[in-house]
């Protein structure tokens, strides 16, 4: 039975948790005693023994060996050799953001939690900054905003830069600053033989463009990251939410807004379309930006001709924009389930896909605690140009005519008995989105790893040619095969 979190304390007993009955092999239990005794007690935590939250109660649910904290470089490159020594399987957790159990929570075996190692160090006069492995977006913000300083970062404080990082890291900035992963010079990485490395554009760089793009969890576990610096004071952040009668004309000026301030460095938006269950109708909400404090943005002009139901602005840093980096225990957490496509623009496919959404929602209205988002914003051709840099990422989106259209359904919900009808539902609305973008013929095969559903096929929407080179990559450095789907470090999105 599930236990309400209106009451603080009280713990969610899932009514069926598929790991509540794993065993812990023999492997683990010793591996768990062998961390123990070389990084002592407090560096290893064992399953229910605190109060260790993660975003997904799918997540949560996960019943682990220990987990175990390091606090060094050093520490992870020994707690590895432990672990392949004891061969025992294992998770790799930054900020925790996945949505199934073994991607950053380890089903029966050890979790490697980073939290630790989130030091923020700024270089090379401020254009520069060292971020430890475990860094959350907030501990980065909070870093260099008391600087007037930011980075690619994205919107949410308690993301980890592990996953945000190597994925992509869409930011509200990328208009200006393009996608995380294209600035950041460096990173620190434990290799699967416990060897550590550095790697950059000149040293190790099939490496380099492997880890921009490849996501977390494929070569290693990253340790550091080098990352550029911005200038940033204060921003201009607005929220504005629209009544259904306006729905379309809305979204008919997000469109114009995507579309002609394509090349504009200056601002960003987004919006996102909800299926409300306590009034049984849908929820129009969008985040406007611009990157001045200033009065009113003029670009925003025509959209505030849209009666909004309510509209906030104020002037405020990233960092406080995003929020904390922390994820508190009360309420617990919800199940969630991600899932992307990507599209050339189309005013027709963008009016479409809110159809599409209500068209298929009747079969999740009655599940407990259903929180659907459809959520479509612009890759600028900028940040497409800046995939370019230092030989390039692994996303395969080189040379594409900008804007893309990225797409995500993320939806919440309260119990394991509707897994199976949330996800029937996301069968159902990406065959039609899908279906909507090729009869436009405006469809794009790229899927955003962050934005990811387990079972896409991530890699191949890299295109075939980076797909292997990614293959190759992984094989080179991990002959052994410890981070495939078939090795100890086997969640996540796996290259082989
Ligand atoms: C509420 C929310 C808001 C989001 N907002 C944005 C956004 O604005 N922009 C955007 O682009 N994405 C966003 N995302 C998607 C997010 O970037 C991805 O889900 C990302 O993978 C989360 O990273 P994490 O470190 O928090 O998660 P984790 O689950 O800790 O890590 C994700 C994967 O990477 C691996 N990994 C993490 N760190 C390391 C490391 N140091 N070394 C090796 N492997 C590692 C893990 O093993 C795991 O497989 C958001 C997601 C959520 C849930
Ligand atoms: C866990 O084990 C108990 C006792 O054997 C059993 O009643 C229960 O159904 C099991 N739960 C799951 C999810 O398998
Ligand atoms: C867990 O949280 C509860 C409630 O806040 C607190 O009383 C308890 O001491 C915590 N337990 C541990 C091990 O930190
Ligand atoms: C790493 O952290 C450990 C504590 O776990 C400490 O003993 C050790 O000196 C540190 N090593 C380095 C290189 O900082
Ligand atoms: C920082 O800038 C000053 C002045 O330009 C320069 O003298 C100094 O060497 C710089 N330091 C670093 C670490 O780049
Ligand atoms: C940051 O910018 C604000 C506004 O221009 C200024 O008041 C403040 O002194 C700056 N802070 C730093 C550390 O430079
Ligand atoms: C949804 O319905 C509720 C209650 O009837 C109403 O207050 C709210 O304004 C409606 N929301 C939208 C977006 O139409
Ligand atoms: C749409 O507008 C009409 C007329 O103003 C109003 O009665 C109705 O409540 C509005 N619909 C919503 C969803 O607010
Ligand atoms: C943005 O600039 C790029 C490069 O100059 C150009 O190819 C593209 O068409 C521009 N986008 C728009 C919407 O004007
Ligand atoms: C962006 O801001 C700069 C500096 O304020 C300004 O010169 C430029 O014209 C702006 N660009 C657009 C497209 O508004
Ligand atoms: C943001 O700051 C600017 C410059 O100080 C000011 O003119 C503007 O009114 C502020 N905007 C908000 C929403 O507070
Ligand atoms: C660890 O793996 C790397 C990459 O494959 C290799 O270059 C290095 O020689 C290996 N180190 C050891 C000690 O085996």
């Amino acid at each position: 039975m599930r236990l309400s979190w209106l009451f603080p304390g009280w713990t969610l007993i899932s009514s069926a948790s598929a790991y509540q009955n794993t065993t812990i092999s023999p492997n683990c239990q010793n591996a768990c005693q062998l961390l123990q005794v070389a990084f002592g007690p407090t560096a290893v935590q064992y399953f229910a023994q605190d109060n260790f939250t993660i975003w997904d109660a799918k997540q949560q649910e996960v019943r682990y060996a220990c987990r175990f904290e390091p606090s060094n470089t050093t520490d992870v490159a020994a707690g590895l050799r432990i672990l392949t020594g004891a061969w025992c399987n294992f998770a790799v957790k930054c900020g925790g953001h996945s949505r199934d159990p073994d991607f950053s929570s380890s089903v029966g075996g050890v979790t490697i939690d980073l939290k630790n190692m989130n030091g923020v160090e700024a270089a090379n006069n401020g254009t520069r900054a060292r971020i430890g492995g475990g860094a959350v977006t907030a501990d980065v913000y909070a870093a260099l905003d008391a600087r007037n300083l930011t980075f690619a970062g994205g919107r949410v404080g308690s993301v980890g830069v592990g996953g945000f990082a190597t994925g992509g890291g869409t930011s509200p900035l990328a208009s200006r600053h393009g996608w995380a992963i294209d600035s950041i010079y460096e990173y620190e990485l434990v290799l699967p033989n416990a060897t550590v490395v550095t790697v950059d554009e000149h040293q190790h760089p099939e490496l380099y463009w492997a880890l921009r793009g490849a996501g977390g969890g494929n070569f290693g576990i990253i340790t550091s990251f080098v990352i550029q610096n911005f200038p940033q004071g204060q921003l201009y952040a607005g929220s504005r939410a629209w009544n259904g009668n306006y729905t379309e004309r809305v979204i008919d000026e997000v469109y114009n807004l995507y579309t002609s301030q394509d090349n504009n460095s200056n601002m960003s938006l987004e919006y996102y379309y909800g299926y409300v269950a306590r009034s049984d109708n849908y929820s129009l909400a969008a985040n406007v930006r611009y990157y001045d404090p200033v009065e009113d943005p003029q670009v925003f002009d025509r959209l505030d001709s849209i009666p909004a139901i309510a509209r906030s602005q104020r002037n405020i840093t990233l960092g406080n924009l995003a929020g904390p980096g922390h994820i508190p225990a009360t309420p617990p957490p919800l199940r969630h389930l991600f899932q992307t496509t990507t599209n050339f623009p189309s005013r027709e496919w963008l009016q479409n896909s809110l159809r599409i959404f209500r068209e298929e929602i009747g079969e999740v209205k009655s599940v407990e605690g259903i929180n659907p988002q459809l959520i479509t914003y612009p890759i600028p051709s900028r940040a497409i140009r800046g995939m370019t840099v230092r030989g390039g990422n692994a996303l395969g989106l080189n040379g594409v005519q900008g804007p893309l259209f990225v797409t995500l359904l993320s939806t919440a919900w309260a119990s394991a008995e509707d897994d199976a009808r949330v996800g029937e539902f996301y069968d159902r609305v990406f065959k039609k989105l899908e279906d909507s973008a090729q009869s436009l013929n405006v469809y794009h095969p790229y899927k955003y790893i962050g934005y990811g559903r387990l079972g896409q096929d991530i890699f191949s929407s890299y295109g075939e040619a980076n797909n292997e080179r990614l293959v190759q990559v992984q094989e080179s450095v991990d002959p052994q095969g410890i981070f495939t789907s078939g090795g100890l470090c086997h969640g996540g999105f796996k290259l082989r």
